[in-house]
């Protein structure tokens, strides 16, 4: 039991209405102080699975215990920000080479085209619904028809966050 624990992959991601994710040219439509906090506290020391944008985006965000990993079609090519950072060429392999790296889950991290690539891999999704409407164009991808949703939590919106939003854990029918 906590052996298969330790092997959960988990998507960890913010949407306003309609899952939209953020503007590729003007980035995370949204400051909301509550959920980097919550997304800084989940991922504390973990290993994580990002894209290439998305990892150039963070250059700079990682501490001592983080292990990220960077999906590529040409990960020979890029500069990792750190000599222990991981490349691969998929998202499967990326979820191997954590695995073989370190025991504990994995954090999908996005952005979109990886979250779109792992979701089937994943056993669990953390979510921030943000009680807004954003122009975007780049989403979450559907995923209801595959989990449930067993616990949120709401907050009201207040003087440093804009929006009201629910922190909702959902996990992969059946498993
Ligand atoms: N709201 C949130 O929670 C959240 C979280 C994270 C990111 N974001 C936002 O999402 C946006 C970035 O998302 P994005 O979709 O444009 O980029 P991304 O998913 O971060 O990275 C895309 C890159 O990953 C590689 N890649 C994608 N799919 C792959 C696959 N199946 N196999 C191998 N490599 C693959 C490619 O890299 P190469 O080009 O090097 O081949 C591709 O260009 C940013 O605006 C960011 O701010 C939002």
């Amino acid at each position: 039991m906590e052996a298969n624990r330790d092997r959960r992959v988990i998507a960890i991601a913010a949407m306003g209405e309609g899952r939209v994710l953020s503007d590729a040219e003007t980035g995370i439509p949204w400051d909301l102080p509550r959920d980097r906090a919550f997304f800084r506290q989940q991922t504390q020391g973990e290993k994580l699975l990002l894209g290439r944008v998305t990892y150039d985006e963070m250059r700079g965000w990682f501490r001592e215990g983080h292990l990220p990993c960077v999906v590529s079609r040409t990960p020979e090519e890029l500069a990792l920000a750190d000599l222990h950072h991981l490349a691969a060429r998929a998202v499967e392999s990326a979820i191997t080479a954590l695995h073989e790296r370190r025991s504990g889950p994995i954090f999908v991290c996005g952005g979109a085209a990886i979250y779109q690539a792992a979701l089937p891999l994943c056993d669990e999704l953390l979510l921030t619904r943000v009680e807004g409407q954003f122009n975007g164009d780049r989403f979450f991808p559907a995923w209801e028809s595959e989990f449930q949703r067993v616990s949120q939590e709401r907050f009201e919106a207040d003087e440093e966050n804009a929006y009201a939003m629910r922190m909702e854990r959902w996990i992969r029918l059946g498993g």
